[in-house]
């Protein structure tokens, strides 16, 4: 057949499986992240794509990465989230593994999966934007992955939305990806927390405002608690402003939205609608996109990597 791996490495996690040529995953295997190491890293693919070898004859290997890939899709040139600069990943992985490897960015795996196979099927003018710790993005334009002239297009998450903002992992303030990540979500939650203990009560569950997690903003919004539900509009109320925004440069008939944080469906893409709707120019007197959360879920980066990897 004509298979091939693709790989997720996240913050965490390592993740790792077979994909078929149907956007199938026939197995799949994972590991934590030993560190950040590079090196520990393709340590950590290598064994993952040995085991997964055993069973299956895989022609090469796609690896979805967190920051900026260079345009012959070899070397994490940066990344804002992770220790990564000028890292020849491609390479250091190829000569442990002894097959074809590609490095893609995570958000233009995903996007290229739910493109493919899932939530932006058929649409050829597509964006999809992940929302997990930080903000990833993905274009599709006329049915092919937008890339950029060096590779690191579909760097959404660093637009600045708020001069003076935010200071980001890239260097600047106020990029998208301070104000509607998951990170964004702990944030607004904190401070929400911090001003108004007795109303964020619910949500604290007995926890101090410094262990809040997103996961436990994402269950008490689910139960209906008012002040969690209120998180969740805020950082939607921002993604949609971007969506706005990136309407006004591409015009896609269809965002897709995935990553962790989108597992709260309508709670985060309910606000981000609305705003989208509100903030779009010329609005009344054109098209407007859908607004759709992802349908392959966390398989995504795994799929579209290994898609990737096979072109
Ligand atoms: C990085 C992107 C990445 C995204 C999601 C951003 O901070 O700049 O390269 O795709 O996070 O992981
Ligand atoms: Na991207
Ligand atoms: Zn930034």
């Amino acid at each position: 057949g004509d298979l091939a791996i693709g790989v997720d490495v996240g913050g965490t996690k390592v993740a790792a499986g077979v994909v078929d040529a149907q956007g199938r995953m026939l197995a799949s295997a994972r590991r934590p992240t030993p560190s950040h190491a590079p090196a520990e890293v393709a340590d950590a693919i290598a064994e993952l794509v040995a085991g997964l070898r055993q069973e299956y004859d895989v022609r090469a290997v796609g690896i979805g990465a967190a920051g900026w890939i260079d345009r012959d899709r070899s070397t994490v040139l940066f990344a804002p989230n992770l220790a990564w600069r000028d890292e020849p990943l491609r390479d250091v992985v190829a000569e442990r593994v002894g097959l074809p490897v590609v490095v893609e960015n995570d958000a233009n795996a995903m996007a290229w999966a739910e493109y493919r196979f899932g939530a932006g099927r058929g649409q050829a003018d597509l964006v999809c934007v992940t929302v997990g710790t930080g903000i990833g993005g993905g274009i599709v334009l006329d049915g092919r992955l937008h890339r950029g002239a060096f590779g690191i297009g579909a760097e959404m998450g660093h637009m600045q939305v708020v001069p003076g903002g935010h200071l980001c992992g890239c260097g600047n303030r106020g990029c998208w990806e301070q104000y509607a990540s998951g990170r964004a979500l702990v944030r607004v939650a904190q401070e929400m927390a911090t001003a108004s203990p007795e109303a964020a009560r619910t949500m604290l569950a007995g926890r101090s405002v410094e262990e809040l997690s997103g996961p436990d903003v994402t269950a008490a919004a689910q139960d209906g608690d008012p002040a969690a539900v209120k998180c969740f509009e805020e950082i939607g109320h921002w993604l949609g402003q971007g969506l706005a925004s990136l309407t006004a440069i591409l015009d896609p008939g269809r965002f897709v939205i995935g990553g962790g944080v989108s597992d709260a469906g309508d709670l985060l893409v309910g606000p981000a609608r609305a705003q989208y709707r509100a903030g779009l120019s010329g609005r009344g007197h054109r098209p407007e996109a859908d607004v759709v959360v992802a349908t392959l879920g966390s398989s995504a980066g795994i799929v579209g990597a290994a898609d990737l990897a096979r072109m």
